[in-house]
């Protein structure tokens, strides 16, 4: 059974390390050692951070703005894509906000885009960073 709740302190290290081996193992247009801990931990300093668990262990991590209803972040463990920790995340993620959610995602993360697209999102703009090309995208309302 998948159960996402609100994030201890003292876990967000851990849970910076799963995003990173999340981007590592799937963002393949930056060199692994682009994606560090320390500057996801700095990046979601504003953010509400959630875990899930799955089989005793942290599978996913949201980072929800509040103030904006963005969805800062997703992660999923390697290990544990695909068995609808996204989904419960993201579901989650649905209950927190107060309109539609939003967020970015980079141009060549296709699984992330399919992802999105299953439940709902759609290109609202877009942009680039480091030279990688970003779309944001919107929940339909
Ligand atoms: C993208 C990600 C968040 C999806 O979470 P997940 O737990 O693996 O996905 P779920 O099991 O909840 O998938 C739900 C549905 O989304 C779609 N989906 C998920 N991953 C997909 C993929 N790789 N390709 C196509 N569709 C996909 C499918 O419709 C899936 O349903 P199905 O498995 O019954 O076909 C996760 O794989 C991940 O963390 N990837 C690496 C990091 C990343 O890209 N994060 C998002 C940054 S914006």
């Amino acid at each position: 059974m998948i159960v996402v709740r609100r994030a201890l302190v003292q876990e967000h290290a851990a849970l910076a390390a799963l995003a990173v081996a999340a981007m590592r193992a799937s963002f393949h247009w930056h060199p692994p050692e682009h994606w560090r801990a320390d500057v996801f931990l700095a990046d979601a300093a504003g953010d509400d951070l959630y875990a899930a668990d799955l089989e005793g262990a942290l599978a996913g991590v949201l980072g929800f703005y509040a103030p904006e209803n963005f969805i800062h972040s997703l992660f999923v463990a390697p290990g544990f894509q695909r068995r609808g920790v996204g989904a419960a995340l993201l579901t989650r993620a649905r209950a927190l906000a107060t309109g539609p959610l939003s967020l970015k995602v980079d141009e060549p993360n296709l699984a992330a885009r399919a992802f999105y697209a299953r439940f709902g999102f759609e290109e609202a703009g877009r942009g680039e960073a480091n030279g990688v090309p970003w779309l944001a995208l919107r929940a339909r309302s």
